[in-house]
């Protein structure tokens, strides 16, 4: 007998790969440009992508955003990335751990990402309607122990939880338990947002809470209204079908929510939601980030093997490397400080919210 939860996994995997869940609007990468360094001093092969998150030290600022678990074909997909992120020592994130903290039997769909990635940098995953029950810091715990994770995320998808048939509105006491969680677990706690981008009052107010990462999940890629949108409609859900259309384009746009978060936080700052290639990372970083994550594009590539995920993210680290190289900038730090221009819509929203002039 399949539960409720592992099927809902299931169809979060095969509805994300079938169907159009792409948000309408724009990330904002396109309306910032790296200014081009026509004479860069320095060699290409020369350019450094090492950097650190938490004490370890990665390959490249290149994260595998949190997605899957709870299910048989998750396992696949966990043990694929986990491969690949040990050989790239990048960090991985796997998704919501709350099916294996109620049911232990599927705990071995998280387990197999550390077992094939035993030195990465693996981060657990649960979002606020889990931490806030009774037992929240023990299932954090649990989480962690799971999959012996390097640090903790805690997601923020308030959007997707009022669209989704089954979802889980409670978040009054969350903000209090990230701050007992930040206190009292053994790892850093991050705060994440899955697609609706997170803004500089949310921002301080987690920061204040002791996370040591915000992961701003932008909006401009992956829309879980949409997502939500297109099971709400298969199972005849009409008004959650309406509410998944009718907010399919909300939230705050990638690139301004990484100046948001960037301005008025000193966390490490993960840019996701829309992250396609490496010039997206590059102009991330640019704009204050640290590092950029990828979810969808890599669900494509992993549910096609091993070799094309692997060369999905090879490819954006050499795009990256490439923006580093025409920018003139010869690691991170100084591609941290790359001039850009900041036009059109994204513009008017930080000149809107005060972070512009
Ligand atoms: C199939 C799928 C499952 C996801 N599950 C989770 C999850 O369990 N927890 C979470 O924090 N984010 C989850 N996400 C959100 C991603 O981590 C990411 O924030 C979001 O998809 C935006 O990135 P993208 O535009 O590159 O897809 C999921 C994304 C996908 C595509």
């Amino acid at each position: 007998m399949v539960s409720e939860t592992t099927e809902r996994k299931r169809s979060h995997i095969t509805t994300a790969l079938n169907r159009d869940v792409q948000a309408h609007v724009s990330t904002g990468f396109d309306d910032v440009s790296l200014v081009h360094n026509a004479l860069p001093e320095l060699d290409r092969e020369e350019i450094d992508l090492a950097c650190e998150l938490f004490g370890h030290k990665l390959g490249s600022p290149v994260i595998i955003e949190s997605m899957t678990g709870g299910t048989p074909i998750a396992a696949k997909i966990n043990a694929t990335l986990g491969r690949i992120a040990e050989e790239l020592q990048i960090p991985m994130g796997v998704g919501s751990q709350r099916a294996a903290i109620d049911d232990p039997k599927l705990a071995y769909t998280f387990k197999v990402a550390r077992e094939n990635a035993p030195s990465a940098l693996l981060l657990a995953n649960l979002g606020c309607p889990q931490i806030i029950k009774e037992d929240g810091i023990d299932r954090a715990k649990a989480a962690v122990d799971m999959i012996k994770a390097d640090a903790l995320l805690i997601h923020l998808n308030a959007l997707q939880e009022s669209v989704q048939f089954e979802g889980q509105t409670r978040f009054r006491g969350a903000l209090g338990r990230i701050r007992e969680l930040s206190s009292t677990l053994s790892v850093p706690v991050l705060a994440k947002e899955t697609g609706a981008g997170v803004s500089r009052e949310i921002a301080v107010s987690v920061e204040r809470a002791g996370v040591k990462g915000i992961d701003v999940a932008g909006l401009g890629g992956t829309s879980w209204a949409a997502v939500e949108y297109h099971r709400a409609r298969e199972k005849r859900r009409t008004r959650q079908a309406h509410l998944g259309l009718a907010f399919w384009d909300w939230g705050i746009p990638t690139a301004a929510s990484i100046v948001e978060v960037a301005r008025s936080t000193k966390v490490k700052l993960i840019a996701s939601g829309g992250v396609r290639n490496g010039l997206h990372i590059a102009k991330a970083i640019a704009l204050g980030g640290h590092y950029g994550g990828l979810a969808m594009p890599l669900l494509k590539s992993v549910s096609k093997g091993d070799k094309e995920a692997k060369e999905n993210l090879l490819s954006v680290i050499d795009e990256l490397r490439t923006a580093m190289f025409l920018t003139g900038s010869k690691n991170l730090e100084q591609l941290h400080k790359c001039p850009v221009a900041i036009t059109g819509k994204t513009r008017e929203w930080l000149v809107a919210r005060g972070l512009l002039s």
